[in-house]
């Protein structure tokens, strides 16, 4: 028999990733992969470590799955991701019942390091680099999270070295794949169906591979801009792309998606804090201005785009005033969709060593508020599509109403809608009839002709 085994997925979208990468490898290597760890042999965790209440469910995971099976000695446990890449050696003092550490460019190499655990061997670790930057990102379709959408990482890593933010630490530089590579995978999966890719990166915008092949013939003010292009023109239905880093923001991106159908009307930009004192203090590179002036262009659109941010509230010095111009900031940009993150210290980043000025309730407080004004946003903008109808990929079913199926907008909008399976995985148009919070209701008007 196969030994069996379980990821379990916390985080981002590049974790995502990179647990579909690392089953397709375990795959290929003889191992099975199950969806308990009640079957397990093996059992991965596959971790976050952005803010400390993600890094947090690492120990208090591994205590359950131990203590569901305290006899089981022929069970092997492993931490992957990015916990494990900056804890490396430690984990196995802080938990000493683990077998193995994969730090987060290792993943290709997991099923040797579980053989070498299975072998006996006690405290397999490898936090090395890649073996190859420009092999082993295939993924079969089997391992991807879902038969219509896929994930395809396009840089990995981070430069930028915001003062609060972890990632450069856990992810290391920036690395950006081959566009040739990246085309063919997205033409692959059209190929099998696909609808709809999300190009993902911690900075997608900052895109800059080594070699361009593949990108001949796509004109573009920079290589991201050229690949948008490029990717448009395999006639994927739907390509959306997240994150994208506001200094690195060029206005030709507009442009692609303006040019492009298939680009869908979606932007998540991060502003992180409307203050320049603030945003000085977090190394982000942008003024409020600046960002403002990208804003700006992304509203002047000829397609309405939808636009989605990140907010940190509680700052180390965070003032009042400070925070009244993030309120501002939010109420002027009419986000479609905001996170909203209270400040989580993380040890090794620049930001670490600066007092923490705002108590825990202040920041509860200005979390609710700033929350509150986003929501009455939202409501208008939400309110404003009862009547359209929107172009949805039906992806599931609905986990509430046996009826109804799920779906995304091309503007990135949750919309709910009566259907039957036969339905899913088509992309259907949906005329809104109802606006919640955080998601549109509607019914079906007919079978699209999209792709
Ligand atoms: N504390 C709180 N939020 C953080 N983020 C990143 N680092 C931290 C931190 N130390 C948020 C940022 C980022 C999002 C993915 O997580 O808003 O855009
Ligand atoms: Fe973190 Fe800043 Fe890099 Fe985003 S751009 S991953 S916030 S360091």
């Amino acid at each position: 028999m196969k030994p069996k085994v379980y990821i379990e997925t916390f985080g981002c979208q590049m974790n995502v990733a990179d647990t579909e990468r690392a089953a397709t490898g375990l795959r290929r290597s003889g191992y099975e992969l199950c969806d308990s760890e009640a079957q397990a042999d093996v059992v991965l965790l596959n971790t976050c470590s952005v803010r400390e209440r993600a890094e947090h469910k690492v120990y208090t995971r591994i205590g359950e799955v131990k203590a569901a099976r305290p006899n089981d000695r022929n069970l092997i446990v492993g931490v992957m991701g990015c916990v494990a890449q900056l804890e490396g050696g430690e984990l196995f003092k802080q938990l000493p019942s683990i077998d193995i550490v994969i730090g987060t460019r290792a993943t290709d190499r997991l099923p040797a390091l579980i053989e070498r655990a299975r072998d006996g061997e006690r405290k397999v670790i490898d936090l090395g680099e890649r073996d190859d930057q420009d092999h082993g990102w295939d993924v079969s379709p089997v391992e991807r999270h879902s038969p219509h959408v896929a994930f395809i990482p396009i840089i990995e890593g981070c430069n930028k070295f915001c003062s609060f933010c972890i990632v450069p630490y856990s992810r290391g530089r920036e690395r950006s794949r081959t566009p040739s590579e990246i085309i063919a995978e997205i033409q692959r999966l059209q190929s099998l169906g696909y609808r709809e890719v999300h190009l993902i990166g911690q900075n997608v915008n900052s895109y800059r591979p080594r070699v361009e092949t593949g990108l001949e013939g796509f004109a573009g003010a920079t290589p991201f801009c050229r690949l948008l292009r490029a990717v448009a023109a395999t006639g994927m239905p739907r390509i959306k792309f997240t994150t994208s880093f506001p200094r690195d923001f060029h206005p030709d991106i507009v442009a692609a998606i303006e040019e492009n159908e298939n680009l869908c009307d979606w932007i998540h930009l991060p502003v992180q804090s409307g203050s320049d004192r603030i945003l000085k203090l977090m190394r982000r590179g942008h003024t409020r201005d600046e960002y403002l002036k990208r804003i700006e262009h992304i509203k002047n659109s000829r397609r309405r785009l939808a636009l989605t941010s990140d907010i940190i509230v509680g700052f180390p010095g965070e003032t009042d005033q400070d925070f009244n111009d993030t309120l501002a900031l939010i109420r002027e940009c009419e986000y479609d969709g905001l996170y909203i993150f209270k400040y989580s210290r993380r040890s090794g980043t620049p930001a670490a060593s600066l007092a923490e000025t705002v108590s825990e309730s202040e920041m509860k407080a200005r979390f609710n508020e700033l929350e509150a004004v986003q929501r009455e946003a939202q409501r208008k903008i939400y309110a404003g599509y009862v009547g359209r109808t929107l172009s949805v990929l039906a992806e599931r079913g609905s986990t509430r109403s046996a009826s109804d199926l799920v779906g995304h907008s091309t503007c990135h909008k949750v919309v709910n809608f009566p259907g039957d399976d036969a339905v899913e995985g088509d992309i259907v148009n949906v005329i809104v009839t109802e606006a919640k919070t955080n998601s549109l209701y509607g019914m079906l008007v007919n079978r699209s002709s999209v792709a």
